[in-house]
């Protein structure tokens, strides 16, 4: 990583790329986006995009892609069966994780659907440093359930813990030695997504799988947010500091039987699959491909994507590459910080993530603190965050709530998308709503989908906080948008 540093002392990351192409942005008034968040039974997943000024929702399938990315798509080669595209991945594949098999999938979910058919049954346990929404949606889908064991650092908000995504190993063999025979395989998620994108150190990583493997049992690696944990394995492990990307990715890789990934977001394109080193697992799995996502040279993916892929993978072998997103979320993080916001901390990949719980301690975890913050961020800014609390959850079979062990708001770093004057702009409103807190008040729920809820359900205010908050708005920032 080239490490640059201002003359003034100033501390600012410094984007090492240029922007070629763009896309307009308009900012509607604060009167609109009050409109639009109701239209949007307030919540973020669905509001337009012709009301958002900054997208933080995800960093899913929205980095911005290289010119090789792009060059590489008008090169694709397109048929049902055998295309060049799929062996130049695979290759790439190889290349990385040393992998001889690549069972392709549309995204990162449907390789989570194959491998749960594959081995989830009624009463498995599955442990997990943290569960994924819809990893675990399909374990529980299939009759399973999900253990969470990672270390208690990991759901401290505020910590100094360089690896809070770390596998608690001594839960993790209580859990072998107590339950081992409902246990097909343990997962590991590279750059922990709901706890707020906090890594997984090297060593660690080797241990769970040497722990997993000295039980006879499988172990899986969700790496759709590696790249992050590998500049954090990089920059944080003292062990690891001499390693080069790739030798960390091969470390890695040689520990783990399954590797999945989300290539919107590992590789900065859209897609996904299972790269794997034996045969026996590749061939158990590989069915389920033409049954659910299409022929085995490309999986429900488009051929460009996969050559975009491959690409981006390549790239992602690449310090100055991977380092913009944590360098960006790292400098927002600090600047919240030092304005005196809650936020997660140590800062993590993915995204910078708000404390919903101490940022409005007034509103109670069962009227969704996050959620609110989401749509009051929205009001506030015209930037869209998503929330990873409470209503992310499912509840339980009894009907009861399952609360969030976390309320977070997150504000995604897509990967080469934003300006520094932009992040800047999220800080100073973000700090302006923070100033006026005590005006945010609770949600509650008007239509409430069964599973996977914070997609599609609506909520209302449950008091008119959402007026009181743009009255202030125009109060502070006169005509300005
Ligand atoms: N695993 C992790 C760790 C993820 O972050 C995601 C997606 C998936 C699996 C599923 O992949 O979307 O390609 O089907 N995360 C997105 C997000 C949705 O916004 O964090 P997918």
């Amino acid at each position: 990583m080239a490490e640059i540093q201002f003359y003034t002392g100033e501390n600012v990351p410094l984007e090492l790329h240029k922007v070629r192409i763009v896309q307009k942005l308009d900012l509607v008034p604060v009167e609109r986006r009050a409109e639009a968040i109701t239209e949007a039974g307030n919540n973020t997943f669905l509001l337009k995009n012709k009301d958002i000024f900054l997208d933080m929702l995800t960093d899913s399938g929205v980095n911005a892609m290289s010119d090789r990315q792009l060059a590489s798509m008008m090169v694709a080669d397109d048929s049902y069966a055998g295309s060049a595209t799929f062996t130049r991945l695979t290759d790439k594949l190889k290349e990385i994780f040393n992998t001889d098999y690549f069972l392709p999938a549309h995204q990162g979910r449907a390789a989570e659907n194959i491998i749960a058919m594959t081995f989830v049954k009624e009463g498995s346990i599955i442990p997990m440093n943290y569960h994924f929404t819809t990893t675990k949606a399909h374990v529980t889908r299939l009759g399973g359930s999900v253990e969470e064991l990672v270390i208690d650092e990991g759901i401290q908000i505020t910590s100094d813990h360089p690896f809070k995504g770390n596998f608690d190993l001594d839960k993790l063999k209580k859990l072998l030695d107590e339950k081992g025979e409902r246990i097909p395989f343990v997962r590991i998620e590279a750059g922990t997504n709901l706890i707020g994108g906090q890594p997984l150190s090297l060593e660690n990583m080797e241990a769970t799988a040497d722990l997993v493997h000295s039980y006879g049992k499988l172990m899986v690696i969700d790496a759709s947010l590696l790249q992050d944990n590998l500049y954090f394995i990089k920059t944080r492990e003292e062990a690891a500091k001499d390693l080069s990307i790739r030798e960390i990715t091969k470390r890695i890789s040689a520990k783990m039987d399954i590797i999945y990934f989300s290539a919107r977001k590992l590789g900065f394109a859209r897609g996904g699959g299972i790269a794997l080193h034996d045969k026996a697992l590749y061939t158990k799995m590989r069915e389920l491909v033409p049954m659910f996502e299409g022929f085995l040279t490309y999986g429900g993916m488009s051929v460009r994507e996969m050559e975009a892929m491959a690409v981006g993978l390549e790239e992602t072998m690449d310090m100055d590459v991977i380092s913009q997103g944590p360098l960006f979320i790292e400098y927002m993080t600090n600047e919240l910080i030092r304005l005196g916001v809650p936020v997660v901390t140590p800062p993590g990949g993915l995204g910078c993530h708000l404390d919903a719980s101490r940022f409005i301690p007034h509103v109670r975890q069962e009227e969704y603190p996050a959620a609110a913050l989401g749509a009051a961020v929205y009001i506030a800014g015209g930037i869209r965050g998503m929330e990873r609390g409470t209503v992310s959850e499912q509840r339980e079979p009894d009907g009861s709530e399952h609360l969030a062990s976390v309320e977070l708001l997150r504000l995604a770093m897509p990967r080469r998308v934003f300006t520094l004057s932009q992040v800047k702009y999220a800080v100073d409103r973000i700090k302006w709503l923070y100033d006026h807190r005590d005006l945010i008040g609770g949600l509650r729920f008007v239509e409430e989908p069964s599973s996977l809820r914070f997609f599609f359900g609506r909520l209302e205010p449950t008091s008119d906080w959402q007026d009181k908050l743009v009255k202030a708005f125009r109060k502070d920032f006169g005509d300005s948008l």
